[in-house]
């Protein structure tokens, strides 16, 4: 029978790809637009005031930034490790898309991806122009050199629409990606599923079944209690298989960013650690808003996972600030064996 024989979690942003220097490009934006924190909104002046008299001057400074970074880099390579080590024969990928292929006109809370394949191509240079300062340097960690079509895993989607139909949950179905008209920033496999296949799989890659969660946007993002749901769904659905397969299981993103929250960050990675469902399935709506809200993809592959005989056996968790506004990403890696 099928089961889950590796568990994986990792963030999948920008400071992890980009150099320590390259991190700064990033600051002129954080002080143009609004942040969330702590489930209310900021602007970055708000956000000094209120981190004034603590360490960040010092936490963003050159020194720590090159030393984070390279904390980051290790964690990397010990997933990569043992994601080799592991040679799982199929894996789900929990990912977000954050409009590189899902637009406001049709944005669905969960998507199953049920085509046969899937496919990841570079950037060109047209559409590399519309991207955010500080994301061109980091493309090497999300694309391919040349186009490629990646294997899928339609078998297991479907096995994941009938139990969905028997829980009443309700899912939509993605066959295949649509081409982006240029001259969209974005072409292919969305972000959270680029970084594990370049950063994490490397050279080995395995038939994948992304999973789409609408973390980012409102007013359809599904609460945490239906994100964890929705991977207990997919956990069942690897049980009662039927075919003789070790499967992955990979949450990608999160974990607090754009603003890092530490003591929010050190919650929410107790509550995996200890199989706390209730910790895990209590944070608000406010609290999972912008980049904290990648945290979804967390709870739902923990949804899976829980109920599976996997036990912790990694994490790091590297807090990388790029400003004394707090902005910058909580980098965490986990896998469980
Ligand atoms: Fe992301």
């Amino acid at each position: 029978v099928a089961e889950l024989s590796l568990a994986l979690w990792t963030t999948h942003g920008p400071t992890l790809s980009a150099t320590p220097q390259e991190w700064l490009a990033a600051v002129p934006k954080d002080r143009a637009r609004e942040h969330w924190y702590e489930g209310k909104q900021y602007s970055y002046e708000q956000l000094l005031s209120l981190h004034r008299g603590t360490d960040l001057e010092q936490a963003c400074s050159q020194a720590e930034r090159t030393l984070r970074h390279a904390k980051c880099q290790a964690a990397i390579e010990a997933l990569a490790a043992r994601w080799a080590e592991s040679a799982p024969d199929v894996c789900i990928i929990v990912g977000n898309d954050q409009r590189e292929l899902f637009h406001e006109d049709l944005q669905s809370p969960f998507v199953v991806y049920n085509g046969a394949s899937f496919f990841h191509e570079p950037l060109t240079e047209q559409r590399a122009a519309h991207l955010p300062p500080g994301i061109r340097e980091t493309d090497w960690a999300y694309r391919p050199e040349t186009r490629v079509e990646y294997d899928a895993v339609p078998q297991l989607a479907q096995r994941i629409f009938e139990l969905a139909l028997e829980e009443e949950i309700d899912l939509s179905a993605c066959a295949y990606w649509a081409e982006q008209k240029e001259p969209h920033y974005h072409t292919a496999a969305p972000h959270a599923f680029g970084f594990v296949i370049r950063r994490i799989m490397r050279e080995h890659v395995v038939p994948m079944l992304p999973v789409f969660i609408n973390t980012f946007y409102p007013p359809n993002q599904p609460s945490a209690a239906r994100c964890f749901k929705f991977g207990q769904l997919l956990g069942r659905a690897v049980r009662e298989w039927g075919v003789d397969k070790r499967v992955a299981i990979i949450g990608s993103g999160g974990l607090t960013h754009f603003v890092v929250n530490e003591a929010l960050d050190q919650f929410f990675l107790r509550a995996l650690r200890e199989r706390d469902r209730a910790a895990l399935t209590s944070l608000s709506q406010p609290f999972l808003m912008s980049g904290d809200s990648e945290l979804r993809n967390w709870i739902a592959a923990a949804g899976a996972v829980f109920a599976s005989s996997l036990e912790p056996a990694y994490e790091s968790y590297v807090p990388c600030y790029r400003s004394p506004a707090g902005t910058g990403a909580g980098n965490g890696f986990a896998y469980w064996i």
